[in-house]
């Protein structure tokens, strides 16, 4: 079984340096980074304990875990907290996502070949189409098939029962799963951006893994310029240890991280070239804002999709952004940051009530 997920690579495009997807082979690369033990998995507390729970009574009761479903922006953990849950649990876990799953049949195909208590991760799961969802439906409440098969009069039911099995989804749009879907999960995980804090031991965890030499200031250097992110901690650590290696006695100091992810465009907090594009053209070209969102992607030339789902989610978490009713605004801190005098127009985040009012 294979996902037929998009990296965010496009043909003839440098991708971003500070891009949550994965690029190039770094999807081979990250097995080896991949936490394989809940222990192991850094921060995400709540999350932790849950689940640590949630898998321990299981375990008592001999029974496979509730269905759970893993949601969050790309790169924080949910393919690995998939495969944490399968490994904790003893059991074999079969992969597969949402749009490599095209009919009933295929699904059905995959259901019966689950062993008892096996993991079943479908990633991207709120694009399952509807002819799928449904045989999903009695599997995970009753772990019983029934589909039909053929058209009019030649139709005929299918009635079969599988094996106990614990379904895993993954999505980064939780509120795109129908709602029949979603309350058939036992739990519901949520993934936040990282502290730097929780940043500093995953990319001091990486180092060792890779064997890469550096001190404690060049750790969190490359920590707190990812973006609360994993997948691009691992990656910006890749990038300072060539950076050390042809200029710096492979050692990464504070020093060296600054340079090699400053000549890469990662500035102190992660941010990049299109980043300081996007807020400076709220600042310049609309006032700080207001500014419909529409109106920002064109003058971005970006999709306005790519603005909401990629570029905007960081700017807001780190409070540069707002979305207000009438459009995208510019806080204070986004001015101060860049270095461009306060206007008292945009939002300032000690009075963002005002807004609302
Ligand atoms: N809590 C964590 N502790 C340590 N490393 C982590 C953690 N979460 C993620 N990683 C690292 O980040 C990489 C990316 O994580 P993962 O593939 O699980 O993200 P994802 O949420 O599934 O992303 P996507 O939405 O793109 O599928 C992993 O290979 C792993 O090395
Ligand atoms: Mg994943």
């Amino acid at each position: 079984m294979t996902t037929a997920k998009q990296s965010d690579e496009t043909a003839g495009v440098a991708p971003r340096q500070v891009a949550p997807g994965t690029q190039g082979d770094e999807g081979e690369q990250e097995i080896h980074l991949r936490p394989a033990r809940l222990t192991d998995f850094v921060g995400q507390p709540q999350v932790r304990e849950n689940l640590s729970i949630a898998m321990q009574a299981a375990r008592m009761r001999g029974e496979a875990l509730d269905h759970v479903v893993i949601y969050g922006p790309p790169g924080l953990g949910k393919t690995t907290l998939a495969n944490i849950i399968a490994h904790e649990m003893g059991a074999t876990i079969k992969v597969t996502s949402g749009p490599a799953v095209e009919r009933a049949s295929d699904i059905a195909s995959i259901l019966t070949g689950l062993q008892p208590n096996d993991v079943l991760f479908i990633d991207e799961i709120h694009r399952l189409n509807r002819a799928v969802e449904e045989v999903m439906y009695s599997a995970m409440e009753d772990f019983f098939l029934s589909w039909v098969v053929g058209k009019g009069l030649s139709a005929r039911s299918i009635n079969l029962r599988i094996n106990p099995f614990t379904l895993v989804g993954a999505t980064t749009r939780y509120s795109l799963i129908s709602a029949p879907l979603r309350d058939r999960f036992g739990s519901v995980f949520r993934l936040d951006y990282y502290s730097d804090e929780d940043m500093a031991t995953v990319v001091r965890r990486s180092a060792r893994i890779m064997a890469i030499g550096a001190d404690d200031d060049g750790l969190r250097e490359v920590a707190v310029r990812s973006r609360g992110t994993p997948r691009i901690a691992n990656r910006l650590l890749r990038r300072a240890r060539d950076y050390a290696l042809v200029k710096a006695d492979n050692y990464i100091t504070g020093r060296v991280a600054r340079e090699s992810l400053d000549r890469l465009g990662v500035d102190a907090r992660g941010l990049d070239e299109t980043d300081h594009r996007l807020l400076t053209n709220i600042i310049n070209k609309f006032d700080g804002g207001p500014v419909g969102l529409d109106t920002l992607a064109a003058s971005l030339s970006e999709d306005t999709s790519t603005v909401m789902e990629v570029l905007e989610p960081f700017l807001l978490q780190q409070g540069f952004l707002e979305r207000t009713p009438r459009g995208r605004v510019a806080t204070r801190l986004a001015y101060e940051y860049l270095g461009w005098p306060w206007s008292g127009t945009g939002a300032d985040p000690g009075q963002q009530g005002h807004l609302f009012s």
